[in-house]
């Protein structure tokens, strides 16, 4: 693709969305990021840039997975939508050398999927993606998707998507897991029922005493559950911002990475976290974050 020029007073394209050498406009145009006449669609940009953060974090680490395997690399997108994760990482990072690598998206809006595999037959990417029409809970299984996934990503996935997606990750022993939860409503509705009972007199329940802060602390929680979880599993976790908070308020980005094959302690910690907010005794929670057997499931 040849350079955008600027003219006098206005950024090229390039140089405003930050474009690299070679990457498709074709593509940026089919995502709705670029309109036809070449301008810019603020609101794609705001996705494209939350994209380009998130390629930003992942990308040493799939170029890095990549040649420790000989070239291959699978990665699955839960949740994916319109699936601009998926194509733009496989646009920047894939594209040049495609031989061995594989992306998927999946998603239950059958139209998002449908639009998402006339794309990769557009672009030329079908060799190297795929689309599946299923919710993330029952992708684990599903004989389209292979048995192991080395990176496992879900960018907004819709409540408890992110938490199937973990779910996913841990069965197919995901090397890599890059998480950017949505709102997620489950840990809160059992915080409200822990309301009526659980913490006896503890001050505890003060931090999720308001509805607003059943909320916020059930979102808050969840998150911290999930890592734990995901410690417990053996991956290395960090938390950090995904973009500035003005850009979106789901900016927590998760990003894991297996390292040994599990971590008993972090599992003990769930589990005591549980049962310090009089939570211990929900086997709906303790099923959703559950832990390997030996760490006391
Ligand atoms: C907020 S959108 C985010 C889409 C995309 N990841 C992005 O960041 O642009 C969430 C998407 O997840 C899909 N979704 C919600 N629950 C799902 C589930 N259980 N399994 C698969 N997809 C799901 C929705 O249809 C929607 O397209």
């Amino acid at each position: 693709m040849a350079k955008q020029p600027a003219s006098k007073n206005k950024p090229s394209l390039d140089d405003t969305l930050g474009l690299r050498p070679g990457q498709s406009i074709e593509l940026l145009k089919a995502l709705h990021i670029v309109t036809r006449e070449g301008g810019i669609n603020q609101d794609s940009r705001r996705k494209l840039k939350q994209v380009y953060h998130l390629t930003q974090f992942i990308e040493p680490h799939l170029r890095e997975l990549r040649a420790a395997q000989g070239g291959k690399i699978s990665l699955v997108d839960h949740g994916a939508g319109k699936s601009y994760l998926g194509f733009i990482l496989y646009d920047l990072v894939f594209k040049a050398e495609p031989e061995g690598a594989w992306v998927a998206g999946v998603e239950t809006r059958a139209e998002l999927v449908e639009k998402s595999s006339a794309l990769a037959r557009q672009l030329g990417f079908e060799q190297g993606m795929q689309f599946v029409n299923l919710p993330v809970a029952q992708s684990t299984d599903h004989p389209d998707l292979p048995a192991t996934v080395d990176v496992v990503t879900a960018l907004h996935a819709c409540n408890t998507a992110t938490d199937d997606a973990i779910a996913f990750g841990l069965k197919k022993e995901a090397k890599l897991m890059a998480l950017v939860p949505c709102c997620q409503a489950e840990v809160a509705t059992h915080l409200k029922a822990a309301k009526q009972g659980g913490l006896g007199n503890s001050s505890l329940f003060e931090l999720w005493r308001h509805p607003l802060h059943t909320r916020e602390f059930g979102s808050q929680l969840t998150n911290v559950l999930r890592c734990l979880q995901l410690e417990a599993h053996g991956y290395q976790v960090t938390v950090t911002e995904l973009v500035g908070w003005e850009h979106s308020m789901k900016n927590e980005l998760i990003l894991a990475r297996k390292h040994q094959r599990s971590n008993p302690k972090a599992g003990a910690r769930l589990t005591r976290l549980l049962d310090d907010l009089g939570l211990a005794g929900d086997s709906g929670l303790r099923q959703r974050f559950f832990i390997p057997d030996h760490t006391g499931r």
